[in-house]
């Protein structure tokens, strides 16, 4: 889409590449529902999978299947080479120094878990600040109030401004004395970016470790941990067209070194005896027993997807949909509706949480299900933000790169249906 203001026109190419030949390799959006082609707008809360992913996981399993890091036999090595090779992809995909850097968990929430167990208890003691921000998801909140709970910590909150940005007035005075600080890079609720440059910035000048909460922005624009400069990256692989159970957690080489693993088992040890147990060097140290392994191949094979798109083009078309998204919604709609976030699309995410007035996000969400268009009413797993936005309950429509211009059609006609169904 050009960057006029026409509101009216649906596009279903995007310069780089095109939405509708995507759309034909995710099979679930050619269901119709009750007549009505499925609008997919869910892809914040977890995104579709196209084909290739599937087909990867299932010749993985016709194939090549056993379990990795254990066997001899030629089936074994080709598993574990499989399995592997997606550690090495997404190491290229994030820009890792290395492919050990990289810890397979079950999701992003099990990897904040794992740096808040390991790194959190070994370096953190009564008193010691970990700055958050208040824009975080429970995935990022919770770990570290139950270590603030066994440790006695203080945990310091970023602000937000009133269009649901992060208010970085006081950033160095929060920061000063802190020894962590864990911040998402976009929010899933305002869909606004995080200024994760300045804020790393102030937490290293202050001495903090600092990890990115990076499941909505590592699938959807370019990702490069080396020049980031966090010591910890975050993130979900069902977001990114991936298979559900995994997750990634990348950390600093010399940081994951010095940490005590966190789950103990098989697989991460160099040796046991009755007395106790040596760990294993990275990645293994904390991937206790069977990895998730078919989905590890299944994220492997999201990322070729990705990449052969490009991540600037899937950034770019994001931003176009989004601004389109902002026009239209406010055109068609304009005081029924209040729409949380930065105005910018450039300053934000495909994440648009909308308010309508009168109407609980719940009903809304169930009368745009009749025109099988699908989108996430609630709280997003982010109740302190949405205290702090003053409400209970948004209804949240999020775009990925199968969606276009005629799917915020949809969404703006279901959304006016709902408007008119529920006035009094
Ligand atoms: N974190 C996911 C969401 O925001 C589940 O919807």
């Amino acid at each position: 889409m050009s960057g006029d203001d026409d509101i009216t026109g649906s596009s279903a190419a995007s310069e780089g590449f095109d939405v509708a030949s995507v759309r034909k390799d995710f099979p679930i959006l050619e269901q119709i529902q009750d007549g009505h082609r499925l609008v997919f707008l869910d892809s914040a809360a977890s995104s579709q999978r196209p084909n290739q992913v599937l087909d990867a996981m299932a010749r993985l399993y016709q194939h090549s299947y056993a379990n990795v890091h254990r066997g001899v036999y030629r089936v074994a090595e080709r598993a574990t080479n499989e399995f592997e090779g997606a550690r090495h992809k997404v190491a290229r995909f994030i820009g890792a120094p290395g492919a050990n850097e990289v810890i397979f968990t079950k999701n992003a929430t099990e990897a904040i878990n794992l740096v808040a167990a390991s790194w959190g208890r070994a370096n953190l003691g009564p008193g010691d600040a970990v700055v958050l921000s208040l824009l975080e998801h429970h995935a990022n909140i919770v770990p570290w109030q139950m270590l603030a709970a066994e440790k006695g910590l203080e945990i310091r909150w970023i602000p937000i401004t009133a269009d649901g940005a992060l208010d970085l007035t006081n950033l160095d005075r929060l920061m000063d004395g802190a020894k962590f600080c864990s911040i998402t890079a976009m929010s899933n609720v305002t869909g606004a970016l995080t200024p994760t440059d300045q804020i790393i910035a102030a937490a290293r000048a202050a001495g903090a470790r600092t990890l990115i909460d990076a499941c909505q922005s590592v699938p959807h624009m370019p990702t490069d941990v080396a020049s980031l400069g966090a010591d910890f990256v975050a993130f979900s692989g069902h977001k990114m067209l991936g298979p559900t159970g995994i997750g990634v957690l990348w950390g600093r080489e010399d940081v994951l070194d010095a940490m005590p693993p966190f789950l103990g088992g098989g697989g991460m040890i160099l040796n046991v005896t009755t007395e106790g147990f040596v760990p294993d060097g990275l990645p293994a140290k904390f991937e206790a027993g069977t990895p998730p392994i078919a989905e590890a191949v299944g994220l492997g094979a999201a990322i070729d997807y990705l990449e052969d798109i490009g991540m600037e083009a899937i950034r770019r078309h994001e931003v176009e949909i989004t601004a389109y998204a902002l026009r239209k919604l406010t055109a068609e709609l304009g005081d029924s509706i209040k729409i949380h976030g930065p105005s910018e699309p450039s300053a934000r995410g495909a994440v648009l949480s909308i308010e309508m007035d009168g109407v609980h996000a719940h009903d809304v969400s169930q009368v745009l299900d009749e025109r099988a268009v699908c989108i996430r009413p609630g709280h997003h797993c982010a109740k302190p933000l949405m205290r702090e936005l003053g409400v209970s309950a948004t209804a949240r429509a999020s775009f990925y790169l199968y969606n276009d211009n005629e799917d915020v059609d949809a969404l703006s006609d279901a959304l006016i249906r709902a408007r008119d169904f529920f006035a009094i």
